[in-house]
């Protein structure tokens, strides 16, 4: 049977904020969040074949026990009855266990290539609670750009884009696990309320760089995943000494990212840091153009 194939993007995210409320009674905590798209990306080859009976591979150089691009083509086969050999190949640039949504976009990934080469549709909002159910980042990746994601991170609204910005990202290494993180925050039974995101959003002048965001941009995780590796402390200090206008771990760790007013600050502070790479922001429009041109 003929077979269809793509190589496609899956960009990975920051949390350019992060404000922990409480936790729910399904073991969740709700959040307020600010998610952006960068430059870094890993590639998926991605290869759909008609078949008697379903087959979903996905080889990615490590051994990922019930990995989430796998059940994201899974979930699209069984949402159309539909029996086929899905072949997924994933060329890993994102580092792994580092905030980064490196599984998430992944999967998001699939959702978005998967209708394309099986000439089927999923009805958007099906598509958005398929994402959901895979994982709480999931559904900001079907978008990307800016967002505010609301409960899990999953209820996502238009948020104001920043300009194009220049950035360093530092990958130590270090793997935090998510639900640990989360259960270090101690929010089990106390509701914290911050500030509204909104509102303090309305401090962040329009279409600035994300090096003039400022106070916005803070991440409840730092104070702990912080005690427990202090080497990341040192890592968001050294950013800020050498000029970043912001600089915050991302997600529950282990990346610190930095945002710096010029190409070639961000450059200077990138030659100087181990692990880091230069990074860029990566506006909706833009996503959206990089996808529409791999699936052409
Ligand atoms: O949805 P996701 O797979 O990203 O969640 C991984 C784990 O992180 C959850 O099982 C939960 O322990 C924790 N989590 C949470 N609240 C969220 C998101 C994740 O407690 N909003």
């Amino acid at each position: 049977m003929s077979s269809s194939r793509a190589v496609v993007p899956a960009y990975a995210k920051l949390n350019l904020a992060l404000r922990v409320l409480h936790k729910r009674p399904d073991g969740f905590h709700d959040l307020r969040t600010v998610f952006q798209t960068i430059t870094l990306h890993d590639t998926l080859e991605i290869e759909f074949t008609r078949a008697r009976a379903s087959a979903v591979t996905c080889e990615c150089g490590v051994d990922i026990p019930n990995n989430i691009a796998a059940r994201a083509a899974e979930s699209l086969l069984a949402e159309w009855r539909v029996n086929a050999k899905v072949r997924i190949r994933i060329e890993k640039r994102i580092p792994m266990g580092g905030g980064l949504g490196g599984g998430s976009t992944n999967a998001a990934a699939v959702l978005l290539a998967l209708p394309h080469l099986a000439r089927k549709r999923v009805d958007p909002l099906r598509l958005l609670s398929i994402a959901a159910e895979l994982g709480s980042d999931v559904p900001f990746f079907l978008r990307g750009g800016t967002a505010l994601g609301l409960s899990r991170g999953e209820e996502l609204y238009p948020f104001p884009e920043p300009a194009v910005s220049h950035g360093v990202l530092v990958a130590p290494g270090i793997h935090v696990s998510t639900p640990d993180a989360f259960r270090d925050l101690g929010r089990d039974g106390a509701v914290m309320s911050p500030e509204p995101m909104p509102a303090r959003s309305w401090e962040i002048p329009a279409g600035a760089n994300l090096a003039a965001w400022g106070r916005f941009c803070e991440n409840d995780f730092e104070a702990s995943v912080f005690t427990r590796h202090p080497q990341l402390a040192a890592v968001k200090r050294q950013l800020l000494r050498l000029g970043a206008g912001v600089s915050m771990m991302s997600g529950s760790g282990s990346s610190v990212f930095g945002f710096f007013a010029t190409q070639a600050e961000a450059r200077a502070a990138c030659v100087v840091i181990p692990s880091s790479r230069l990074i860029r922001t990566l506006t909706c429009e833009q996503y959206r153009e990089a996808w529409r041109k791999a699936l052409e």
